[in-house]
């Protein structure tokens, strides 16, 4: 330790020492930052914006090393993850670990059964088909409804495009849950470190995918 030999059983040691053991040096665990956030409408997924927009880098506390995983549009609010642990972001972003993401999407007008049916099946969308989405219509109010819609994909403005390919125009939308992570009483704006049991949950991601199947991906923390 430090160059020098250390032959006491529970020695005590920190960050900052040099430990050498047969020639190897071993490296302290790093720490790395989980954060979720309730990104407000209006706001960019970036750290820096060159229209001078808010971004969520205006949201964290000065000198917080995290940055977003994944994207939500300018408008669309709910559930952001922020990590420094690329490793792990990566997974949860890689199309193969295909994490559920369930967004609540107010829509004019109501949907017909066919349309509940397509968006099971997979509606296509001019550029590409989407997978299968669980659907649940919340409820229905003056000519509009609140439709929770679950996807296990990430394309461009994905929820919106499926939408509209039925015609239906999203009004607003909030992202309200993030594989295991959920927003709960979230106010938007705020972040909070993750818990140890969503620590726990978003550890699973960082199997390769081989050994989590589907059946597995829609761990949620209730
Ligand atoms: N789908 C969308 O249309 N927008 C988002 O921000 C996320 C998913």
């Amino acid at each position: 330790m430090n160059g020098r030999v250390v032959r006491e059983l529970g020695t005590v040691v920190d960050c900052e020492d040099r430990i050498e053991v047969e020639g190897r040096i071993l490296s302290a665990p790093r720490e790395f930052t989980y954060l979720i956030l309730n990104k407000p409408v209006g706001v960019v997924t970036t750290m820096r914006d060159p229209q001078g927009r808010r971004t969520v880098a205006d949201l964290l506390p000065a000198g917080t090393h995290a940055v977003p995983v994944g994207r939500l549009d300018y408008d669309t609010a709910g559930v952001l993850l922020l990590t420094d642990d690329g490793e792990l972001a990566n997974r949860l972003l890689h199309p193969r670990f295909g994490v559920a993401k369930t967004y609540r999407a107010e829509i004019d007008g109501r949907l017909s059964p066919e349309d509940v049916r397509r968006l099971h099946g997979g509606v296509r969308v001019p550029e590409f088909r989407a997978a299968s989405a669980k659907v649940r219509v919340v409820a229905v109010r003056r000519g509009r409804s609140i439709v929770e819609l679950t996807i296990h994909e990430g394309r461009n403005r994905q929820v919106r495009r499926m939408f509209q390919a039925l015609g239906r125009r999203v009004l607003a939308l909030t992202r309200t849950s993030f594989g295991p992570l959920r927003l709960g009483e979230l106010p938007s704006g705020h972040l909070r470190r993750l818990t140890r049991r969503e620590r726990t949950a978003l550890e699973r991601h960082r199997r390769p995918p081989e050994q989590s199947p589907r059946t597995k991906r829609d761990t949620t923390i209730t």
